[in-house]
């Protein structure tokens, strides 16, 4: 049985029919069926029919008309973080926390880790994600990825749920190896134990890479660096920073970053996109993620 919008699932979890654009760093998505899921039986109860899984919606351009699909928001246990050291896996000097959950915001969580001294993820300050979205695209910097501070993974699909380590998933750049749609729930971190001022230097370190990057509403870098160069410094080249479509432009401060200036639609970010694709000479692969579907 499906739960209509407005009210409460079978197994608790709250449903709503909401704007997506309130759920993105770009601000741009239509409605569709929000379900809040707090713990494993919400989560197997939404997996029943098609579904999508919003993180912190800080890599989406959601179309103006939103999705069909139920869209999942992890919230309550599965948005909390037990940082406490598992006695049997830590030592002086590693810790394995207990469960992180998957919706968890990422910079509270960084900000907690160099407070408690628990060095490995602080490469990834400054990236506006939940943890499970963060793990899904191993986000990070020249400074630092997600997969260096992973322990444990507890992935859920429709079949069910398992347990993996890192050494089981072929992960890499911008990538987990973890299909899309199989929901990253919960994750225990691998830490170690260092000075809360060193790991605040190394944060603010990877801070400074930032400083260039456009304030305003905005899903990040839009492609990944291909071999290694930065895409951001091809769009430059090819004369693009400033192009605007509509309410959408290529950021003046960083070529590789659309900016909804105000009441951008999903078309003009396609749009640019598009622009870009063709002006750059070199094969751009997408590091956005477009709703409903790809280009
Ligand atoms: P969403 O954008 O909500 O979703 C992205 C994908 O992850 C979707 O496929 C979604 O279904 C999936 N997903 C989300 N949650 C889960 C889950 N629990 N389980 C399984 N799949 C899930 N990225 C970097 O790598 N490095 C950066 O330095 C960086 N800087 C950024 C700076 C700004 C200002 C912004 C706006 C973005 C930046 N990003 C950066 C991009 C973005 O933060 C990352 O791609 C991040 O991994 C997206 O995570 P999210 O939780 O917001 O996921
Ligand atoms: N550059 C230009 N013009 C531009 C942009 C960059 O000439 O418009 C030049 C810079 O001057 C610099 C070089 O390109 O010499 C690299 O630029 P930057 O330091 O900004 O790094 P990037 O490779 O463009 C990557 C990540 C960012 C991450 C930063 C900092 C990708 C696609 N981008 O950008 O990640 O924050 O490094 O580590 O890997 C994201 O993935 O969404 C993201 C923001």
């Amino acid at each position: 049985m499906t739960a209509l919008p407005g009210t409460v699932s079978r197994t608790g979890a709250r449903v709503e029919r909401l704007p997506l654009a309130r759920f993105t760093t770009l601000g741009v998505g239509g409605e569709a069926e929000v379900w809040f899921v707090g713990h494993a039986e919400q989560l197997a109860e939404a997996l029943e029919a098609p579904y999508r899984i919003l993180g912190g919606g800080s890599n989406l351009v959601i179309a103006d008309e939103g999705v069909p699909e139920r869209v999942l928001r992890l919230t309550g246990p599965l948005a909390v973080a037990d940082l406490t050291p598992d006695p049997a896996l830590s030592d002086a000097e590693t810790v394995v926390t207990g469960w992180v959950g998957g919706g968890v915001p990422l910079p509270g969580l960084i900000r907690k880790l160099q407070k408690l001294g628990l060095s490995n993820l602080e490469g990834t300050v400054g990236i506006p994600a939940q943890v499970g979205g963060a793990v899904w695209m191993n986000a990070g910097t020249r400074f630092g990825e997600m997969f260096d501070g992973l322990h444990t993974l507890e992935i859920v699909t429709p079949e069910g749920r398992r347990q993996v380590t890192p050494a089981q998933l072929s992960w890499g750049y911008r990538q987990s190896g973890i299909p899309r749609g199989h929901v990253v729930s919960r994750v225990r971190l691998k830490l170690r134990r260092a000075a809360p001022e060193a790991v605040l230097a190394k944060m603010d370190f990877a801070d400074v890479a930032r400083k260039g990057q456009p304030k305003m509403k905005t899903p990040g870098c839009a492609f990944k660096n291909p071999g290694g160069v930065s895409a951001g410094r091809l769009i430059d080249e090819a004369g693009l920073k400033g192009t605007r479509v509509g309410n959408a432009m290529i950021a003046p401060e960083h070529a590789n970053f659309i900016v909804n200036l105000g009441g951008a639609s999903s078309a003009d970010v396609h749009a640019l996109l598009r622009l870009i694709r063709e002006r750059v000479g070199v094969p751009l692969e997408l590091e956005y993620e477009l709703w409903p579907g790809q280009d």
